[in-house]
């Protein structure tokens, strides 16, 4: 095998390696060719497998080589610099999320940001300064007092010489203490003294998280103005645990971000959409539920990609493993009844995108109790009633939103079914993709993947896009009802 020349690495690459491997007591080659097995064999994500590729391959090639294959770099081009000459205060706070920091000091840097970090002592339980200081290449702020430090700048001035303040992982703590304006330390202190804008990415046991305390710190500090990124749903670092905690992922907190200090015209400014998705849990009794495959990561996408164009956005999910868009309204529900009872709440609109996958079925009467299994008894007979036809009630609603956009997963007749679809259900647009056998479901498939092969069906023809990725399919997307709102009067 060729030898891997660290030298030729970017240095944000380099200390993370050397962070690595001196966790996982092995040379820095040693890591980075463990990192890129795995980003070949598809153990890390889409966007870390391209990066780390691109980077090991120029690593491989020498300076001054075009990385190989072209899409990588591609890749490299369309992250580089979209964040060029923001200032990032990144403060950590305690709690186990913080190891997820030190990989967003890299993704902003590799974009452009300069990053400074503020500690508090609580997250130096589970990072050290040293780590955080590699990666941002600045020296971590961490006291309140400290005028020994050549590094002191006071607080004041940490707080005011950024474009944005960015707490990941926010704690349940941190969160209650800036509710109340207390400022005890450096991390508080500096958060209150900003003009700034903040972001918060908390990341806290489901229990704390739900805790009413929490939710109402939460509803204040949005109330002041903070937004927030997650958290999301899933597995707890303490066992037996899981719900929603966890924090957003590095590139979901820097999509927040980057969304935040866009200054691009915003050709959506002024216009509400409605935007559903996810899959509808439809109760047989307590414990069980009748569900599809809908994963949400297109349908949040498209949220997201409307509010970058400044759309005031109105999501409603049904039960999914990904956290909440950036700056998009959230409402979560679990029927398509009460997605139903959602969505017509939030009319008028001027636009409405329809993505969930509901459920067209529910059972008549959902038990109250347990179903239990009765030997000889067979199974219970399920009885079935049609859901509402979300898409077709406002289609056809006396609020209609000027731009109503379905989409159609079809097994078969696509083009056929997507064009009835579109009259049958009042809608202006289809965005219809094909979940056959082999294209469809699984983790790289249609449902549940991160790809998507899309037909846009309107009443004047049919307009083929190429594979992309779901948040390109959103980009798009959302330009293409931009485009058709500009013409309505807002
Ligand atoms: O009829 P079908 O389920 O294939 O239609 C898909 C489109 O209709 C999607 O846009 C979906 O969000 C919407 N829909 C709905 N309410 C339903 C069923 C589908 O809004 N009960």
């Amino acid at each position: 095998m060729a030898s891997i020349t660290i030298r030729n690495l970017d240095d944000g690459i380099k200390d993370l390696l050397r962070q690595l491997a001196a966790e996982n007591g092995c040379s820095m080659e040693e890591q980075a060719r463990v990192m890129i097995r795995a980003a070949v064999e598809g153990r890390a994500g889409q966007a870390d497998r391209i990066d780390q590729i691109e980077k090991t391959l120029r690593a491989l090639t020498g300076p001054g080589q075009p990385a190989s294959p072209a899409s990588a770099g591609s890749s490299q081009r369309s992250i580089r610099g979209t964040l060029s000459g923001k200032r990032i205060l990144l403060v950590i706070a305690g709690g186990i999320a913080a190891y997820k920091s030190l990989d967003l000091i890299r993704r902003l840097r590799e974009r452009g940001a300069s990053v400074r970090v503020v500690m508090t002592s609580a997250a130096q339980e589970f990072v050290t300064t040293l780590s955080a200081g590699a990666l941002s290449a600045d020296h971590v702020f961490t006291e309140l007092f400290d005028r020994n430090d050549e590094h002191d700048v006071g607080h004041i001035r940490l707080s005011r010489e950024a474009d944005l303040l960015v707490v990941a992982p926010a704690t349940a703590d941190l969160m209650a203490k800036l509710a109340n304006g207390h400022a005890n330390d450096l991390a508080s202190t500096v958060l209150l003294a900003t003009d700034k804008k903040v972001l918060m990415a908390p990341a806290m046991n489901p229990k704390m998280w739900s805790h009413p305390a929490t939710r109402r710190n939460r509803a204040t500090l949005q109330k002041d103005g903070i937004a927030f990124v997650g958290p999301a749903k899933g597995e707890m670092a303490e066992s037996n645990e899981a719900g929603e905690g966890r924090m957003a992922e590095p590139l979901e907190i820097v999509a927040a971000i980057e969304a935040m200090l866009d200054e691009k015209p915003k050709p959506l400014a002024g216009r509400r959409i409605i935007v559903t998705s996810g899959p509808t849990h439809e109760p047989i009794d307590p414990v069980r539920y009748i569900a599809n495959r809908s994963s949400g990561k297109q349908g949040h996408a498209i949220a997201a990609a409307l509010a970058k164009l400044g759309a005031d956005v109105r999501l409603v999910s049904g039960p999914v493993n990904i956290a909440d868009p950036a700056g998009v309204k959230t409402t979560h529900i679990e029927t398509a009844a009460e997605m139903k009872d959602a969505v017509d709440s939030l009319l008028p609109a001027d636009a409405a995108v329809f993505v969930a996958a509901v459920a067209d079925w529910r059972t008549a009467n959902a038990a109250g109790e347990k179903i239990k299994k009765v030997a000889g008894k067979g199974p219970p007979a399920l009885q079935m009633i049609e859901n509402p036809d979300i898409l077709a009630g406002v289609g056809h609603h006396a609020h209609r939103p000027g731009l109503v956009v379905g989409f159609a997963a079809e097994t078969q007749d696509l083009l056929g079914n997507a064009e009835a679809k579109l009259r049958k259900k009042g809608a202006d647009l289809i965005v219809a993709n094909d979940v056959s056998h082999g294209s469809g479901v699984g983790p790289s498939g249609v449902m549940g993947g991160d790809r998507n092969k899309v037909r846009i069906v309107s009443r004047t023809g049919v307009e083929e896009w190429p594979e992309m990725g779901k948040d390109e399919v959103a980009t798009r997307l959302a330009a293409l009802i931009a485009e058709r709102l500009k013409a309505t009067v807002v």
